[in-house]
């Protein structure tokens, strides 16, 4: 089962960030259903890994956007896709130390990762892209 499901709500404006968003809401709940069906270590990492690389590059491409038009809050922005990205890298870490398994707690801290920073920190950048024409 979904622990996250696409809303339009979540929407910033712009196609290819959206399509990004719903991408990685899509390996949260993969790596939920992994949980759920108690499936091996090594499927639990290859998600997590995933998880880290999309991450990375969404991250890229939001800030390929904030430079491309000179975004007034890419630096605070970039600040917290860097404190994300480690926290991420960390739990991987820890994962693979055997010192942390993935559990409902974790779920649910993915899941807050995502949605706070999409809806209180993304959505900032709506009307000053769309006002460029990023649609
Ligand atoms: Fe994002
Ligand atoms: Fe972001």
């Amino acid at each position: 089962m979904a622990i996250i499901t696409w809303n339009d709500e979540f929407s910033v404006g712009i196609q290819l960030i959206d399509d990004q968003h719903k991408r990685l809401i899509e390996i949260i709940n993969e790596l939920h259903d992994a949980m759920g069906k108690g499936e091996g270590t090594k499927a639990q990492a290859h998600i997590l890994a995933q998880l880290v690389d999309y991450t990375a590059a969404h991250f890229k491409e939001e800030e390929k956007l904030f430079d491309l038009y000179d975004y007034p809050e890419k630096f605070a922005h970039k600040a917290v896709h860097d404190k994300l990205t480690q926290q991420v890298i960390d739990f991987q870490k820890d994962y693979e130390n055997g010192k942390t398994i993935i559990s409902l707690v974790l779920m649910n801290f993915l899941k807050n990762w995502l949605m706070d920073h999409i809806l209180n920190v993304d959505k900032r950048y709506t009307e000053f892209l769309n006002d460029k024409g990023v649609h």
